[in-house]
C-alpha cells in the first residue's frame, strides 16, 4: 500500500462511483481527503465511511464555487478531477442545451479544477489527475457531446503537462471503459427503455466492449490514481492511461 501521510487530496466527484473508491482508497493509504459535490448528503455517506475523508459542497462548473472549494479545503498536494456526467442521443437530436451541459461538467469542471489545482499547489511534487474516459480516446454512437469532452480533456492534460514539466508536478488523464458504477446502470437503463433489451443484454452489450468481457471495478481505477501519485510515477506526464482490458 502506498504511504501518503501528510498529503492532502481533493477528489470531486467524491461522494459516488470511481470518487469514493479513490476517496476510500487514498484515505487507507494516510491521506487526509476532501471530496467535493453537489450533494451534501451523498458526499457525508462516503465520508462516514472513513475518518479521513471530509466534504465539501461544490459545483464544479461554477468558476467562484470552485474557487470557494480551494479556499475551504487549504493546501492540496494530489488534485482530481473526476466529476462528470454523461447523456445519450441521437447526434441530429441534440439540444445545443445537451451539448452545453456535457462540455460543462465534463471538459469546463476538468479546466477550472485542474487550474485552480495547478494555483494553490503548496508541493514541487503535486499530483493533477483528470478522469476522462475511453471515450476520450476513441468515439461511442449516440454520445458524441460526451465523447467530445472527453477527448477535450485529454488534449487539456497534454498540453498542461508540456508547461508543468519544468515543476515535479504531473497531469495525468486515466481513461477507464464502463465501470461498474451507478452512471453505467443509468447507462443500462437508458438502453433497456429506448431498445426494449433485457438489462442483462444491455449490461452484456456495454462489458462485451471490453475485450475482457466485464465492466471496470472502480477500485481499478483507485490503484492507478495511487501509482500515479508514487514517487515511481514520476516520469508519468501528460498520458492518457486506458484501464479498459484493452478496448484502447
Ligand atoms: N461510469 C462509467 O462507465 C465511466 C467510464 C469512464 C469514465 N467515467 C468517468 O468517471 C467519472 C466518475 O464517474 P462515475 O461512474 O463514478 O459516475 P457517478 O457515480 O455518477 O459520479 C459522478 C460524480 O460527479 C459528481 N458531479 C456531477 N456533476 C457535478 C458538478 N456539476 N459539480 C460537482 N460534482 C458533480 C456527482 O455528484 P453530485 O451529483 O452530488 O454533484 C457524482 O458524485 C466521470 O468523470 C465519468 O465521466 C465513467
Amino acid at each position: 500500500m502506498s504511504d501518503l501521510a501528510g498529503k492532502t487530496v481533493l477528489i470531486t466527484g467524491g461522494g459516488s462511483g470511481v470518487g469514493a473508491a479513490m476517496a476510500r482508497a487514498f484515505a487507507d493509504a494516510g491521506a487526509k481527503v476532501i471530496i467535493a459535490g453537489r450533494s451534501e448528503e451523498r458526499l457525508r455517506q462516503t465520508a462516514a465511511t472513513h475518518k479521513l475523508i471530509a466534504t465539501i459542497v461544490a459545483d464544479v462548473t461554477d468558476e467562484q464555487s470552485v474557487q470557494a472549494m480551494f479556499s475551504a479545503a487549504g493546501p492540496c498536494d494530489i488534485v482530481i478531477a473526476n466529476a462528470g456526467a454523461s447523456e445519450s442521443a441521437p447526434f441530429a437530436k441534440t439540444s445545443l442545451n445537451a451539448w452545453q451541459r456535457m462540455i460543462d461538467v465534463n471538459l469546463t469542471g476538468t479546466f477550472l479544477t485542474l487550474r485552480e489545482g495547478l494555483r494553490q499547489m503548496p508541493t514541487p511534487a503535486g499530483r493533477l489527475i483528470a478522469i476522462a474516459s475511453t471515450a476520450g480516446l476513441k468515439g461511442y454512437a449516440y454520445v458524441a457531446p460526451y465523447a467530445a469532452a472527453k477527448h477535450g480533456i485529454v488534449g487539456l492534460v497534454r498540453s498542461l503537462a508540456l508547461e508543468v514539466a519544468k515543476t515535479n508536478i504531473t497531469v495525468n488523464a486515466i481513461c477507464p471503459g464502463f465501470l461498474n458504477t451507478e452512471m453505467t446502470e443509468r447507462s443500462i437503463a437508458n438502453i433497456v427503455e429506448k431498445t426494449g433489451k433485457t438489462v442483462d443484454e444491455a449490461r452484456g452489450s456495454l462489458s462485451g466492449l471490453n475485450p475482457q468481457q466485464r465492466l471496470i471495478e472502480p477500485s481499478e481505477v483507485a490503484e492507478t490514481a495511487l501509482w500515479l501519485c508514487s514517487d515511481g510515477a514520476r516520469s508519468v506526464n501528460g498520458q492518457a492511461i486506458s484501464v479498459s482490458g484493452g478496448e484502447t
